[in-house]
């Protein structure tokens, strides 16, 4: 396996793909797949967090007890990532969470950004970028870049579902950064949706397919 890049592979994960690939699942089912999903990631992306170590009193006796060292960010990339944001903060409630809106325009299939929105100390913190399609990758790496810009140092990416091209160029642009997927696709077609994919997860989670 390449460094930095973990498929998570569980016999849960792989059921609950199978529901979100299903073009006959409706939004409402999609959504709470999609988040329960993401929970099933949590344990493994998070494993690597340090904890310090703090006192605890016990009704019998005074131990000891850890509490998460560094502060953590969320960030969705909207739309998708929102479908994946209360997943990661159920277990991480004291998180805060940061915004990047970024769409892929149709025909350049370059990433367009329209809203940014993060909380300070990006550079003591572990950020943990949210988005369920790497595709070309365009859009995570725009995401990373401008996050190293504002001092981010420790970038974790989670996504559902990658392209072996959006991989490619991510490991190539940001070697640095953590990948977690729960499976590697098989190629892009024409127009840069990953096959076979699972469609448009934006449009998927909000109903707004045509
Ligand atoms: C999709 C998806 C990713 C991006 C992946 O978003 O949710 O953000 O495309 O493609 P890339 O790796 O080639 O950049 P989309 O542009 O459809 O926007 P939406 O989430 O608002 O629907």
């Amino acid at each position: 396996m390449v460094k930095n890049l973990f498929i998570i592979d569980h016999p849960l994960i792989k059921r609950d793909l199978t529901y979100l690939r299903d073009k006959n699942t409706p939004s409402s089912m999609f959504r709470s797949i999609l988040r329960r999903l993401t929970s099933l990631m949590v344990f493994e992306v998070t494993k690597d967090f340090e904890v310090s170590t703090r006192e605890v009193e016990t009704p019998l006796e005074v131990t000891q007890g850890y509490i998460l060292k560094n502060e953590i960010v969320f960030v969705p990339i909207l739309r998708a990532g929102l479908g994946m944001v209360d997943a990661f903060l159920e277990f991480i409630p004291e998180a805060k969470v940061g915004h990047i809106g970024l769409y892929r325009d149709e025909e350049t299939l370059k990433p367009v950004d329209y809203y940014f929105k993060f909380p300070k100390n990006l550079d003591k913190s572990i950020i943990v970028i949210l988005d369920p399609m790497l595709a070309t990758g365009g859009s995570i790496c725009t995401a990373i870049s401008y996050l190293k810009e504002r001092g981010a140092k420790k970038i974790k990416v989670v996504s559902l579902i990658a392209a072996p091209e959006g991989i490619d160029r991510l490991i190539k642009e940001h070697p640095d950064v953590q990948i977690y997927i729960a499976v590697l696709d098989r190629q892009l077609n024409q127009k840069g949706f990953i096959l076979p994919g699972l469609g448009d997860a934006g449009d998927r989670i909000f109903g707004t397919e045509n």
